[in-house]
């Protein structure tokens, strides 16, 4: 006798058995991503473990996984004691799913729950967090990989997600340090940590074997730091930024950049040998130090292979007609020892001093933080191009949801497909984009408490 069972063998079987009505139900019941407190051993052993914010007790949350094409469905339940909602960053999503509190959704208050569903047109790394509070949400734990299946995924012996972060903890007892958004951060750099690590760790180390070939996705996770990157025992290229293929894989020649939620995949080769510690190694403090540790223990295959093929283009990635684009311009104003006088907050003229007084120290194209009106009233397809001038001392990893854009050079070639891009003073940018994803979208700069105390504005595409 086969123990294969029909369908209807099944349920005829089940006919009449008390309590298990509820089965049919619970077998739809939508799958969850519960925000909640929990700990985590961030910092060395000697030290506590530190209270963190989590998705399903995960620092970083789970690693989502879904093929290109095809939907991610979670419930966000909300275990917390604040509200809360969920950002899919560099999804080019329908506007409803973008999770951003008080533009696309009202924030999920405790207890509440959100059902989050929406297609994935792009593969590639793509990560999401929290969007209510960010500065102060992302820091202390609220966020994870999201990544997107190619069809045909490039051969590796590894595929590994690296979620880089920084977090600033009290060395006395190892817990966050407060306030989240001081001002002496908002006004400067942002938020830096005094810990650096990946993947919930300190000291992040994973085996491979020497000749191994790996995908490596980096996600930069942090509040406000810019890392800056290098490879040691390893050897490779830079395929995709911002979970967008570069139309040529790059080998790494040069340190890697990586702002404030940007994103870089590599794939490269254990060139270190058995018994040598390949790394990821990260400058700071006038050193380079591990930022994510490879011992080789063995070894894979006596040769060594050709660089890889491009990864498959995404769909939708020119932005056709930019010498007769519409053509915008966004002075990026204020912050310590910045040259703004005053700028417009909530309808009105206001001083500088004023805005501190306030806890906003920033302002895009004249306006702190968010405006009834959008900073761009944008046709459904057309292309638009937005010169950006930083006026401020500080760098800022500028961040269009719904839709990527591209750099546009001085010679009028376009970069790659970008979500998020580093601006420097004194280096005007222009980048351009085409608006064919309608919806409300914000345009902000991911040092998340810069964000929160001016460098938010939106689009309106229709
Ligand atoms: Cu990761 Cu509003 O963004
Ligand atoms: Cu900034």
């Amino acid at each position: 006798m086969t123990l294969r069972m029909t369908r209807r063998a099944f349920c005829g079987a089940m006919a009449g058995t008390a309590g298990l009505a509820a089965l049919p139900v619970r077998a739809m019941a939508p799958k969850t991503l519960t925000a909640r407190v929990a700990t985590a051993q961030i910092a060395p052993p000697k030290y506590a473990a530190t209270e963190v914010w989590t998705y399903d007790g995960a620092l970083p949350g789970p690693v989502l996984r879904v093929p290109q094409g095809g939907r991610l469905a979670r419930r966000l339940v909300n275990d917390l004691s604040v509200p809360t909602s969920i950002h899919w960053h560099g999804i080019r999503i329908d506007n409803a799913m973008d999770g951003v509190a008080g533009l696309t959704q009202e924030a999920v208050p405790p207890g509440g729950t959100f059902d989050y569903d929406f297609a994935v047109p792009d593969a590639g790394t793509f990560w999401y967090h929290a969007h209510t509070n960010s500065f102060e949400q992302v820091a202390r734990g609220l966020s994870g990989a999201l990544i997107v299946e190619e069809p045909d995924a490039p051969e590796v012996d590894r595929d590994v997600v690296l979620v880089l972060d920084d977090w600033l903890l009290n060395p006395e007892d190892a817990q966050f340090m407060e306030p989240f958004g001081h001002p002496m951060s908002l006004s400067h750099g942002g938020r830096l940590g005094n810990l650096l690590g990946t993947n919930g760790t300190y000291d992040y180390a994973r085996e491979v074997k020497a000749n191994e070939r790996l995908r490596l996705r980096l996600i930069n996770a942090s509040n406000a730091r810019i890392f800056v990157l290098q490879l040691a025992g390893l050897e490779g290229w830079t395929i995709a930024l911002d979970g967008m293929p570069l139309p040529a894989p790059e080998p790494v020649e040069a340190e890697l950049i990586l702002a404030p939620a940007q994103r870089i995949d590599l794939i490269v080769d254990v060139t270190a040998d058995v018994g040598e510690t390949a790394a990821l190694v990260r400058f700071d403090d006038d050193q380079w130090r591990p930022q994510a540790r490879f011992p080789v223990a063995g070894t894979a295959s006596a040769t060594r292979r050709d660089g890889p093929a491009a990864l498959p283009p995404n769909p939708n990635i020119e932005v056709p007609g930019i010498d007769s684009a519409r053509r915008l311009d966004m002075a990026m104003e204020g912050g310590a020892m910045g040259r703004m006088s005053g700028a417009m907050m909530n309808g009105r003229a206001i001083g500088f001093r004023e805005m501190a007084g306030q806890g906003q120290f920033w302002a895009l194209a004249g306006q702190v933080g968010m405006t009834d009106t959008p900073f761009a009233s944008l046709d459904r397809g057309e292309t638009v191009r937005v010169r950006m001038t930083n006026e401020t001392a500080f760098a800022h990893a500028m961040h269009l949801h719904g839709m990527h854009f591209r750099q546009v050079a001085e010679d009028g070639t376009l970069g790659p497909m970008r979500d998020t891009i580093l601006s420097y003073p004194d280096e005007p940018l222009e980048i351009a984009f085409v608006a064919d994803n309608p919806g409300k979208w914000l345009f902000h700069c991911h040092m998340l408490g810069h964000a929160a105390s001016g460098m938010t504005t939106w689009i309106n595409v229709t």
